[in-house]
């Protein structure tokens, strides 16, 4: 069953709407209304026989015990109409204040009536054969076919109304727009979440591993000094230094395409041209007039731009690539092409899909186009807007 809502499930096809159980959960869901019903009673009755005096003591502190104790039975039955949940909302004593005293004013008697002739009618009709006797069978007997054939119709009124009133209470609890504005705090939450842990990696590599690293390289390189040139120890500790250096070398790279420096920097436009620079396929880098941009937007234009290079390295035995950066009317385009043998597919790697993955959490947008035999053009768009 897809129906979250009462209101939603009236909009099925009869036969299913009338087998379903919602028109019993908002049948449920009225009855609920003796509740706040009963309350006032009491409320009216203890103020009437308080007597003046005392009642005008009760008058400021009743609505003050009993408006939370609705509120909270409200927040409750509404799942019988409405199963989504209810966002948090900072207001939220105040809103449960106001779904309070539209149940004690107003709803719990509107409620009661409307079941009461919803239902009432059509149970009397059936009835009338019993209850009125002295009347022609023959009438008695239409009447509650009549009854009977309105049971449907009922059915969908109390749906109606359960369902809109459901309505008007989340309307109250939850206003439109607060999900809409959860869901983007939480992506930017994403954002910062993927931040944080990159810088944590890059400083756990930078002051860990890469100390040790240059600390090992240091030690091996005296040890060297002690021994003589052309003992088999000393061809083992050269090997050894040897090994030790380049390990730091690569830790260095990993770095790098962990964290940028230049980016944090000095920018997209200037840590393109680094990464370009490094790249041993020759790279073509027009990223003039390129400002600095959101964070978040070049972290990931960044990644874009260091995977698509990586990529013709590794896949494309191109000759040339060429990277262009542009922005206009608030979005970032970042193009990466080269002339090499095609057929990327983003279905055969990780990198790829990685990518849309980061570019989903700030809105952007990635396309290749890598017909076989060439050329590659990876294409991404970043709203800057942020
Ligand atoms: N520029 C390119 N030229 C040719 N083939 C490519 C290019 N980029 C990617 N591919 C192909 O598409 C596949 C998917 O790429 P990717 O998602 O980056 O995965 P990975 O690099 O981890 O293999 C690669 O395995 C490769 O076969
Ligand atoms: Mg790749």
């Amino acid at each position: 069953m897809g129906n979250r809502t009462a209101l939603e499930a009236l909009t099925q096809r009869p036969p299913a709407f009338l087998r379903s159980a919602w028109t019993w959960r908002c049948v449920a869901y009225l009855l609920g209304s003796v509740v706040p019903g009963a309350a006032v009673g009491l409320g009216v009755m203890v103020v009437g026989l308080a007597g003046p005096p005392v009642s005008l003591l009760l008058v400021p502190v009743l609505p003050a015990l009993v408006v939370p104790l609705i509120a909270r039975f409200e927040r409750v039955r509404l799942r019988l109409v409405d199963t989504v949940p209810l966002p948090p909302v900072p207001d939220r004593r105040r809103r449960e204040a106001g779904v309070a005293v539209m149940t004690v004013f107003a709803m719990w008697w509107i409620d009661l009536l409307m079941l009461g002739f919803t239902v009432g009618g059509p149970v009397l009709l059936i009835l009338s054969p019993v209850v009125q006797p002295e009347v022609v069978p023959a009438a008695g007997l239409v009447a509650s076919v009549a009854g009977v054939l309105l049971l449907p119709v009922a059915a969908y009124t109390i749906t109606a109304w359960g369902g809109a009133r459901g309505a008007m209470v989340r309307a109250v609890l939850a206003p439109t727009g607060s999900e809409l504005s959860e869901v983007m705090r939480s992506r930017a939450r994403l954002v910062d979440a993927f931040e944080t842990e990159r810088r944590r990696i890059e400083r756990d590599l930078h002051d860990g591993a890469q100390q040790r690293l240059v600390a090992l390289s240091m030690t091996l390189g005296l040890a060297r000094l002690d021994v003589l040139d052309d003992s088999p120890m000393a061809r083992t500790l050269g090997r050894a230094h040897d090994e030790a250096r380049q390990a730091l070398a690569e830790l260095r790279e990993l770095i790098r395409g962990v964290h940028s420096q230049v980016l944090t920097d000095r920018g997209l436009g200037a840590a393109v041209r680094d990464v370009a620079g490094r790249s041993p396929v020759p790279v073509d880098v027009d990223v003039d007039g390129l400002g600095r941009l959101p964070a978040p937007v070049e972290v990931t234009a960044y990644y874009v731009v260091s995977e698509a290079l990586a990529n013709v390295a590794r896949h494309s035995a191109a000759t040339r690539a060429a990277v262009t950066a542009r922005t206009a009317a608030g979005t970032l385009a970042v193009e990466v092409r080269d002339d090499g043998v095609g057929g990327a597919d983003p279905a055969r790697g990780t990198g790829l899909t990685g990518l849309a993955d980061r570019l989903a959490v700030v809105e952007g947008r990635l396309s290749v186009s890598s017909p076989p035999g060439g050329p590659t053009l990876v294409r991404v768009e970043i709203p800057c807007a942020w």
